[in-house]
């Protein structure tokens, strides 16, 4: 006897009771850039439909995606560059523009889960993660900066600081600072598996932090590996990680699955820049529609595994209304 697939696929309704993953507006964080100044917004010539806007307006934004079920936020600042530095000394700036942000999105929505992105690229004037001498990045010198950096963070109000530069031991060095500092509850999700890829482009548009010289290999995973990426989350874990990020999302969806089944803590998927234009090019150009693509695209990375997701479709479909509140 034949077993007929299409009887529960029959209607719609037959299609909900047994569809096997949802997106929600409680598993999607926003990303958001920041520029200094008031009522600002530029253009990412990469990026159509995302801006780098000012602090006042941002908030306004929160403001729309709050009513609309959005649970966290993730900041990335989009520094001057005559404020860039090979010490990236701007990171470090209590009164500098993600200081300010965190205190005045976490006074405005305090129950808003604030996430800041730890990392030297946006002040450093090499455009490199980490403090390079010597064509070479220093690790050791650098996780000094971003525990400050990250006590910085946890000080103005951040509720996760998120380490993106894959220096070694920094996940250890954060979490036995802050809680030195006494900011216990302040969390760590760390970028573990993070992949040298080409999808990162947008993103250093958006910051103009692409690296003067070199590239990030040094530091970022191979994409031809596995393994590495499973070793990387497990350390982190022990390190003291409350989360764990893959990122990209969708070249990387094995990874996600793998890295689901090997820990318990939360997992989280990065729908990085490039993956964002692509989708959002490719519709512009008429050749996949925008809404279900971003749908089909979130839809496989939950089913890959991943608890929460970044993505800059995030407001797009909130205000859309093509997602669970
Ligand atoms: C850098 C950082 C990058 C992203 C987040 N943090 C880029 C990079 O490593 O060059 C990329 C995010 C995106 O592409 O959307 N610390």
């Amino acid at each position: 006897m034949i077993r007929r697939g299409r009887i529960l696929r029959k209607n719609n309704n037959i299609r909900d009771m047994i569809s096997e993953n949802q997106l929600s507006m409680k598993d999607m964080i926003q990303p958001l850039f920041i520029i200094d100044g008031k009522n600002k917004r530029e253009k990412i010539d990469s990026m159509e439909g995302i801006e780098r806007k000012t602090i006042d307006l941002q908030l306004k934004d929160i403001e729309n995606l709050v009513s609309l079920g959005l649970r966290s936020v993730i900041i990335f600042p989009s520094i001057d560059e005559r404020k860039k530095t090979k010490k990236a000394n701007e990171a470090l700036n209590p009164k500098g523009l993600i200081p300010k942000a965190i205190k005045e999105i976490k006074k405005n929505f305090p129950e808003l889960v604030l996430i800041t992105d730890i990392a030297l690229d946006p002040y450093n004037s090499d455009g490199h993660d980490g403090i390079l001498k010597d064509g070479k990045i220093l690790n050791d010198k650098t996780v000094e900066i971003l525990v400050k950096q990250a006590v910085l963070h946890a000080k103005c109000g951040a509720d996760f600081v998120a380490p993106s530069d894959m220096m070694d031991g920094r996940v250890y060095e954060i979490r036995k600072k802050l809680d030195d500092e006494k900011f216990n509850y302040v969390g760590i999700i760390s970028y573990s598996a993070k992949y040298a890829s080409s999808l990162y482009g947008p993103f250093r548009d958006a910051l103009n932090s692409t690296p003067k010289t070199g590239d990030k290999k040094s530091y970022q995973i191979n994409p031809a590996n596995c393994n590495e990426a499973i070793k990387e989350v497990l350390d982190d874990e022990i390190e003291g990680a409350d989360m764990v990020m893959i990122k990209p999302a969708i070249f990387y969806l094995d990874i996600i699955t793998k890295v689901k089944s090997e820990t318990y803590l939360p997992v989280v998927a990065y729908q990085v820049s490039g993956e964002y234009s692509m989708i959002k090019n490719a519709s512009k150009n008429k050749i996949l529609d925008l809404d279900s693509a971003i749908i089909e695209s979130l839809l496989s990375i939950k089913r890959s595994g991943a608890d929460l997701i970044i993505s800059y479709f995030t407001q797009y479909i909130a205000q859309k209304k093509i997602i669970n509140p």
